[in-house]
């Protein structure tokens, strides 16, 4: 595989949105918009302009006011979804790209759409077809594609290359994949589609997070040869969400060895302060153990960890804090403390203590950490200026 930039396709304002409870306004969305502007994703998925007033003005402002990322609106294969996409996207210009999608999946066609194979195919050429008649750059998603029969999903990407289509993106709409199947068949596409072999067209993926499994299915994809992966920050989306967008891109990140060389253009050093947006203008709220965002993502609390991160700090960290945005490392101090954290923790609010006095500490610092849940600077100041007789 030639080409080692991975796109990243922010789907925050749109998957993202689609999470119950999530909807912005058009203020919070035109916020969110530039911080994903200056987080430096290649592509945001701004709304899906025909679904309401509020999402088609939101596309159309982003379109309008967000320099540097592509935007890009969602739309079915349907006239009306794609002429308000196309409108919507106008000012644009050249950045401008059509997101086309229609279901695929034996089930879907049988049950939702009623449609046989050979009729989905028109749908999905016409759609893109149409679509290309307002914007240059167009992308596909045969909706459900994970669970569609690779041999028609091989066909309906040809066709849709054909027709002009310049990205096609597999969802595992579902999150019903696991790594190894969903690489393999991403791998099966890039070998039996001309176009994703010479480049001419690229693979995208699109994971749902249904079995927790969406970022580890992206990068299987990736290693696989896709080169676009769609994800939302805090991983927000339908049901269970999408691929974290900080997890993959730190993931590439830090391991671009395991994934070929590959990278991708995200300021990592904007990922909490973006995290945070997003948390603030949906007001859906970050765990505390989340990967790369989350209050504890680099707080070490055991005592042999700590232990460990005062004689080095990559003893247990893969990455540096700083370099998605926080302060840096923390050491919570806890009932699971050991001495040198403690210590560590003494000297840094300025007290001179002997081996014998930090020991004498030590002792009555266990006591307290059995009793709460942190042990905090003024409870250590407390203890040292012997304030706290009784525990
Ligand atoms: O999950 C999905 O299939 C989607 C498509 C619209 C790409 O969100
Ligand atoms: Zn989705």
């Amino acid at each position: 595989m030639k080409d080692k930039r991975i796109i990243i396709f922010d789907t925050t304002l749109r998957d993202g949105e689609q999470c119950p409870g999530a909807s912005m306004n058009l203020r919070e969305k035109l916020e969110v918009a530039r911080q994903l502007a200056r987080l430096k994703v290649d592509v945001i998925e701004a709304g899906f302009p025909v679904i309401s007033d509020g999402d088609f003005e939101a596309v159309h402002t982003i379109a309008k006011e967000i320099k540097g990322p592509v935007i890009c609106g969602l739309a079915r294969c349907v006239t009306k979804d794609i002429d308000a996409a196309g409108a919507a996207l106008k000012p644009a210009g050249k950045k401008g790209r059509i997101h086309v999608f229609l279901a695929t999946s034996k089930i879907h066609r049988e049950f939702k759409l009623g449609k046989a194979q050979d009729e989905i195919i028109r749908l999905a050429v016409e759609g893109v077809k149409r679509a290309k008649s307002y914007v240059q750059d167009v992308e596909f998603s045969p909706e459900d594609g994970s669970r569609t029969e690779p041999e028609f999903l091989v066909q309906v990407c040809k066709a849709v290359v054909a027709a002009g289509a310049t990205t096609v993106n597999i969802p595992d709409t579902v999150g019903w994949a696991v790594p190894e199947q969903y690489g393999a068949l991403i791998q099966r596409l890039h070998d039996e589609v001309p176009e994703f072999r010479s480049g001419k067209a690229i693979i995208s993926v699109h994971c749902h997070n249904d079995l927790g499994l969406a970022v580890a299915n992206s990068l299987a994809a990736v290693r696989a040869g896709a080169r676009q992966v769609e994800c939302t920050l805090n991983g927000i989306g339908e049901r269970a969400g999408n691929a974290a967008l900080e997890e993959i891109s730190m993931a590439i990140k830090t391991r671009s060895d395991f994934f070929g060389g590959v990278t991708c253009g995200v300021n990592t050093r904007e990922i909490l302060k973006s995290s945070r947006l997003v948390s603030r203008m949906s007001g859906l709220v970050v765990q505390r153990s989340k990967a790369i965002v989350g209050e504890n993502a680099f707080a070490h609390s055991s005592g042999i960890h700590q232990d460990g991160i005062l004689k080095k700090r990559e003893t247990y960290e893969i990455m540096d804090p700083k370099e998605v945005g926080w302060g840096g490392t923390e050491l919570p101090l806890t009932k699971h403390s050991g001495r040198a954290a403690v210590a560590s923790r003494l000297k840094h609010l300025g007290f001179k203590m002997n081996e014998a006095d930090v020991q004498a500490i030590f002792a009555r610092f266990k006591e307290i950490g059995d009793k709460k849940k942190f042990v905090y600077d003024d409870d250590l100041a407390a203890l040292v200026e012997g304030q706290i007789t009784e525990v």
